[in-house]
């Protein structure tokens, strides 16, 4: 198989595969049509090919309430994935699976808007190139991982409306961002704010609707991105 693309014979090593992996977990919905074998997979709906390097870097499954089923362990074969995206799809349900902890080169993953339940896993401490996590409206349970202090440049992250517990672990926030997006409204999180909340520069915080209790020094009156309305925390 394989055709030319700028001058040079394109096969994939094992990503049309993983691919063909992926659409077969999920029943051959119709939202993968153009995921066939008769073409390369630089040519398919939803699917990120990186010419320079020859791989797939990027899946974005999106807005499709056809999809049923759960995000399929065969993921872990795009190992050069760096942005994985599950959005808007009411029929995906089912944990986030551990095998999404061998993509090693992600610095985006959003799984949002879906049926999603389980943890918040701690294994997605060991995506240590993450930027940008988004796991909003979904049934996730339990705590925010501690495990997400461990990587290091982690500064947008959107848990919001998910039913998580518990308070927010030290060290959440990335040490080196300028800026910071965090957005954890319409959970049942509680306690006190890490102390570091206090020199972090957000550009974006909504601590909305949770049951945070404590002062937040140094965070008020630095502009109305900040939102704490229907929280306990008291200036
Ligand atoms: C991960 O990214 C690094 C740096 O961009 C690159 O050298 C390496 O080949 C990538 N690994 C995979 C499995 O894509
Ligand atoms: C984090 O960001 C710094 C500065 O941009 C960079 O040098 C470093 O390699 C990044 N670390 C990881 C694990 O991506
Ligand atoms: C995160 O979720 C909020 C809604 O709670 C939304 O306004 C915001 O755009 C989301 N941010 C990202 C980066 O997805
Ligand atoms: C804080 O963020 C603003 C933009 O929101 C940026 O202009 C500024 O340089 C940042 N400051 C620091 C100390 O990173
Ligand atoms: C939040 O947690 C408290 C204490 O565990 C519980 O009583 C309450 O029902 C929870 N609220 C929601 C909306 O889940
Ligand atoms: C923060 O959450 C509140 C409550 O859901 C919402 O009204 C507000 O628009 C949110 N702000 C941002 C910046 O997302």
């Amino acid at each position: 198989m394989g055709h030319a693309r700028t001058g040079k014979l394109i096969e994939p090593r094992g990503d049309n595969a993983a691919l063909l992996a992926i659409k077969a977990a999920l029943g051959n919905p119709y939202h993968f049509a153009s995921w066939t074998p008769d073409y390369t997979c630089c040519d398919w709906y939803d699917v990120d090919y990186d010419d320079s390097i020859g791989r797939v870097v990027g899946l974005s499954v999106f807005q499709d309430g056809n999809i049923m089923g759960t995000i399929p362990d065969v993921i872990a074969g795009l190992v050069h994935l760096q942005s994985l995206m599950w959005h808007h799809l009411p029929g995906i349900s089912g944990p986030i699976p551990p095998a999404i902890a061998k993509l090693s080169n992600l610095s985006s993953l959003t799984i949002s808007w879906n049926a999603i339940s389980g943890p918040v896993s701690s294994f997605l401490g060991v995506l240590t190139k993450l930027t940008f996590l988004d796991l909003s409206f979904n049934s996730l349970t339990g705590t925010i991982p501690t495990s997400l202090a461990a990587i290091p440049n982690l500064s947008i992250i959107n848990l919001s409306h998910t039913r998580l517990t518990g308070s927010i672990p030290p060290r959440l926030l990335s040490k080196s961002a300028d800026q910071i997006y965090l957005w954890l409204s319409h959970n049942n999180l509680s306690g006190t704010l890490p102390a570091e909340f206090a020199a972090a520069n957000f550009s974006h915080l909504n601590l909305s609707r949770n049951r945070f209790t404590g002062n937040a020094p140094g965070l008020f009156g630095r502009g109305k991105e900040l939102q704490y309305k229907e929280t306990k925390i008291s200036p």
